[in-house]
């Protein structure tokens, strides 16, 4: 006999939590929680735990908290199930129980790695993100997106699954390198494209500035951002419509982390997709010429242009393009600009298949693009 009936599950109550752009990470009495965990466990990569992680370990203890570090190699090729079992295994033996708050401290690899890991340890524990990089800053830490790279693609096992709090001290920025800062500034100026035009003209004016490192410019930059950026995902957190507005340039840019085998990094590979991905919005006689021009200018102003992508197979790279998560039936599927401001949605959709012509013809635009 068959018994069927229906499970009601209860509406989960909508969660809140801070956002603190320019807060210190060694004053850790103004964010930490006061309850809810006894345990705190910071995960980071090697690089970051000789700049801030051993010192903020230090900082926790003094305050009377019980706290381990646990780190993995620098770097997106690191970012796999294997450096997830060995810090899940780390903690396990260390009796890491489900009173355990863990701190993802560092750029976007850390963040979303260590995301992952709270996700699923002893089926879901909380945590902070404190990013490190611009490009955390931005975009990353924020909007619970959590997840590992296989040998198929970028970031295809994951979980949605939102942080307690995220800490954005600009102040940690200062130790950047200038191309770290370009990374970051990239996926600003991706957020700025799809949403906000204003926003986009502001950082266009101050770009120079920026690259700088002018603290106050990127004060008010990151929180512009990180507030788009919340309120997208707000309105649309497990991506079924307007959050897919974020994946502009993505759907190129991860397929260029997969065929240079992680060695480019986020931000660059982004922007050379955000080049091809208004290229093909052009082509399809959505996106004027003279907002296509605009953009590659502001690209070229950061020191980046179409030449970057001579250097791959373009069958390869279309062919990488196919794993892409917002693949449909086989078909693979765009974020398109309508302006500089707004995307392309059609009964709406926010994304739209585009045949490998199109793609491969945008490709060779770029590439030819005379900057
Ligand atoms: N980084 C894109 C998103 O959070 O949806």
């Amino acid at each position: 006999m068959n018994h069927s009936f229906l499970m009601k599950m209860p509406i989960q109550s909508p969660r809140t939590y801070p956002i603190s752009v320019g807060a210190k990470i060694d004053d850790v009495n103004a964010w930490l929680p006061t309850t809810g965990f006894n345990q705190i466990v910071i995960i980071t990569d090697n690089t970051v735990k000789k700049r801030y992680g051993l010192d903020l370990q230090s900082c926790l203890k003094t305050a009377g908290h019980h706290c381990l570090l646990f780190s993995f190699p620098a770097g997106e090729k690191h970012k796999n199930n294997k450096t997830k079992q060995t810090i899940e295994n780390a903690m396990l033996l260390a009796r890491c129980g489900r009173d355990t708050l863990i701190l993802a401290l560092g750029g976007g690899v850390v963040g979303d790695l260590a995301g992952f890991i709270a996700a699923t340890y002893l089926r879901g524990v909380p945590y902070i993100q404190i990013p490190t990089t611009l490009l955390a800053m931005v975009d990353s830490s924020v909007g619970g997106k959590t997840g590992l790279n296989t040998d198929y693609g970028k970031n295809l096992i994951g979980a949605i699954y939102q942080p307690i709090a995220v800490v954005a001290d600009v102040t940690l920025l200062k130790s950047l390198p200038k191309k770290q800062i370009i990374n970051g500034l990239i996926e600003a100026l991706k957020l700025f494209f799809t949403c906000d035009a204003k926003g986009f003209y502001d950082a266009h004016l101050h770009l120079p500035q920026l690259i700088n490192g002018d603290e106050t410019l990127l004060i008010e930059m990151v929180s512009r951002a990180v507030k788009i950026k919340a309120g997208v995902v707000e309105r649309d957190e497990k991506e079924q419509g307007e959050r897919s507005v974020l994946n502009f340039g993505h759907t190129i840019g991860h397929a260029l982390e997969k065929c240079s085998d992680y060695t480019l990094l986020h931000g660059y590979a982004v922007a050379s997709g955000i080049l091809v991905e208004a290229n093909i919005s052009s082509i399809l006689g959505i996106l004027t010429r003279e907002s296509l021009l605009k953009i590659q200018y502001v690209m070229s102003q950061l020191g980046i242009n179409g030449k970057a992508l001579k250097k791959y197979d373009l069958t390869h790279l279309i062919e990488a393009t196919k794993n892409d998560k917002k693949a449909c039936s086989g078909n693979v599927r765009y974020v398109l600009l309508k302006d500089i401001g707004s995307v392309h949605i059609t009964n709406g959709n926010y994304i739209h298949a585009v045949t490998d012509n199109i793609v491969r013809q945008a490709i060779k635009n770029t590439i030819e693009a005379n900057l």
